[in-house]
């Protein structure tokens, strides 16, 4: 029977998460497999208020704004990621709860907080940090908009860049270099991902 997989990728902002998100699904989607590519902040009511948040149209504190995340996140698994996986798809998700560690310990809110808030969801089977520098970061983010986000900001980024590299030897994430074009990203995380699921 097919069985179910959750994987899922972070990084900083313009790092090529939503890119290689959408890569790695149509690669395994020809494979075969059955999928559901899907991120976060969702694109439902609480998703929505949660980017308007981070644009600045509304504003909160930022531990009431982990909280959105976090009650995004409920609602996210309930709905869309647990039924997929007991159908068996692989969930290829665009950002996930290390998002919320890695942001909200930037923006100060205190760690021990965050993880309890979030320890009752699932963890990801494989989570993938495509690593770019703060500088890059900054580039990519000026290149493609109008307007920075409250967390872009190069001292920020290079809190949020140190958070996920401690989350990543905690949750043993594998770490892709996301400074390279993105066919050669998208190569490192298809060929982490086929071993993954071939050793299942
Ligand atoms: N490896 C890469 N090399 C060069 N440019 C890239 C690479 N990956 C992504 N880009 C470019 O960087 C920009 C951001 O990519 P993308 O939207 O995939 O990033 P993201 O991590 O999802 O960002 P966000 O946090 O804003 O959602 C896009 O213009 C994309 O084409
Ligand atoms: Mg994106």
């Amino acid at each position: 029977m097919a069985r179910g997989a959750f994987i899922v990728l972070e990084g900083l902002d313009g790092s090529g998460i939503s890119t290689q998100a959408t890569f790695l699904e149509t690669h395994l989607r020809k494979e075969g497999y059955k999928t559901l590519l899907t991120k976060e902040p969702t694109t439902g009511l609480i998703g929505g208020m949660i980017r308007a948040a981070l644009k600045e149209d509304w504003s909160t504190s930022f531990k009431s704004l982990q909280l959105l995340f976090c009650a995004d996140r409920a609602r996210h698994l309930e709905d869309e990621i647990e039924p997929a996986l007991y159908k068996g798809r692989v969930v290829v998700c665009d950002r996930y709860m290390f998002s919320t560690l890695a942001y909200g310990f930037a923006a100060g809110v205190d760690a021990h907080w965050l993880f309890n808030v979030n320890r009752e969801f699932r963890m990801p089977d494989l989570t993938i940090f495509i690593d770019i520098s703060p500088d890059i970061s900054l580039t990519r983010i000026e290149s493609g908009r109008e307007k920075r986000e409250i967390f872009e900001k190069r001292e920020s980024l290079n809190k949020v860049r140190r958070a996920y590299l401690n989350l990543a030897k905690r949750f043993k994430f594998k770490i892709v270099n996301g400074e390279n074009g993105v066919d050669e990203t998208s190569n490192e995380v298809r060929q982490i991902v086929d071993k993954f699921l071939s050793r299942r």
